[in-house]
């Protein structure tokens, strides 16, 4: 039996990594719509481009064996690959979403499928209690999209609790693991069915690719999958595949360095005087950094925080010179947005004050960066954001 390898080496040889005609060790970007059939019924594995592709199987196959599931399927964004699992429900279901999910994914349910009969509740997943009483009350529950660490607040939920009463109650159980990446959690391993990715954020790692994942734990999911991600059709064009598995060759290397730059960034904002509260759930008092830290490998490097009142926050992103104030995350630059007009202004206000995210958050993505500068970036943005 073949020795398993570790993470590290299976983002570089993972999946099918080489090309099996010519052996060309970068998978080919085969830019091809349609395929030659040799005859009624027979060809090479491949028909149309949407139904599959060398390049994309590729990438799939990758992500599928990095998040330790069945299948992997690359969608044309992260929003995409959400939208297509939202196909394994039918009118009438209701779809329980986690507090501080992305706005477009509260987005999707709440403007599109709410007009198929296909409902949503915004629950507290990290309240197991809770969870169960809602699973218990309402039997129209088919399935559960849990964020953890959740954006923009970083709020952590127990997928192995979650999972464990989800399936009690016949419940889909849906991680998005955008945040953390199979190197430093695997949601499958801890009970869930399917784990989505926006692979725009760390897997890609450079800011220059949209597009999403899905992994399947099942076969059947598998199959069920297949089928919508070809109907409905908003599959990864080549080159984008291309581009991501590019990307995720050097995950590893990147996120240890996030990792080492978001925990030293984390200590900066904590210990500045003009930040009121900050969210990072590497620190040992961050509710449920126990959770996080028995199912994930790392804090992550998204940290969230809040600015006193003294300091304009306008002047403070208009300040910056090498953290880019925009939207998206996980890219190799540091990112640092404004969520409640930006990544979850799609969110009607009265809901986004009630979970929290309020006008004054602020979310950093920690690039890889010389740390240095980056917290001498932070300190002379905030010193010139202050009210004179
Ligand atoms: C956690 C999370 N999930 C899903 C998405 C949607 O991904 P995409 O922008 O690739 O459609 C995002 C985008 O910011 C995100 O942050």
């Amino acid at each position: 039996m073949k020795k398993q390898k570790k993470i590290s080496t299976q983002l570089i040889h993972g999946g099918i990594s080489e090309d099996k005609n010519t052996g060309a060790v970068s998978v080919p970007i085969y830019q091809a719509a349609t395929f030659r059939q040799t005859e009624l019924g027979k060809n090479k594995g491949y028909e149309y481009g949407r139904a599959g592709n060398p390049t994309r199987e590729a990438l799939e196959a990758l992500i599928a064996q990095l998040e330790e599931g069945e299948s992997g399927f690359a969608f044309a964004s992260g929003l995409a690959a959400i939208t297509t699992v939202m196909f394994l429900f039918k009118s009438g279901d209701k779809i329980l979403i986690s507090q501080n999910v992305y706005g477009g994914t509260f987005r999707i349910l709440n403007n599109i499928f709410a007009n198929f009969n296909l409902f949503y509740e915004i629950v507290d997943a990290s309240n197991i209690e809770t969870l169960e009483t809602v699973f218990k009350k309402d039997k129209s529950i088919a399935g559960i999209i849990v964020e953890t660490p959740a954006n923009p607040l970083l709020n952590i939920s127990d997928i192995e609790a979650v999972s464990q009463i989800a399936k009690k109650y016949k419940v889909l159980t849906i991680v998005d693991n955008t945040f953390m990446t199979p190197y430093l959690q695997k949601p499958l391993t801890l009970g869930a069915d399917i784990v989505v990715h926006s692979g725009t954020k760390y897997l890609g790692g450079h800011s220059d690719v949209i597009c999403g994942l899905a992994v399947t734990k099942s076969k059947v999911l598998s199959e069920k999958l297949k089928f919508y991600q070809n109907a409905a059709g908003s599959v990864l064009e080549p080159f984008d595949s291309w581009l991501l598995m590019r990307g995720i060759k050097t995950l590893g290397v990147r996120m240890d360095r996030h990792l080492e730059n978001a925990e030293y960034i984390a200590k900066v904002l904590r210990n500045h005087s003009a930040v009121s509260k900050i969210f990072y759930p590497g620190f040992s008092d961050f509710k449920n950094y126990e959770i996080h830290k028995k199912q994930a490998r790392g804090a992550g490097a998204i940290i969230s925080f809040e600015l006193k009142p003294k300091y304009r926050i306008n002047d403070f992103f208009r300040n910056l010179e090498t953290i880019i104030f925009a939207e998206s995350l996980g890219g190799v630059e540091s990112l640092i947005s404004h969520p409640s007009s930006m990544t979850h202004a799609s969110i009607p206000e009265n809901i986004r004050e009630k979970i929290g995210i309020n006008k004054n958050i602020i979310r950093f993505s920690v690039g890889i960066e010389d740390k240095n500068d980056l917290e001498y970036d932070l300190n002379q943005a905030i010193e010139k954001s202050k009210k004179r």
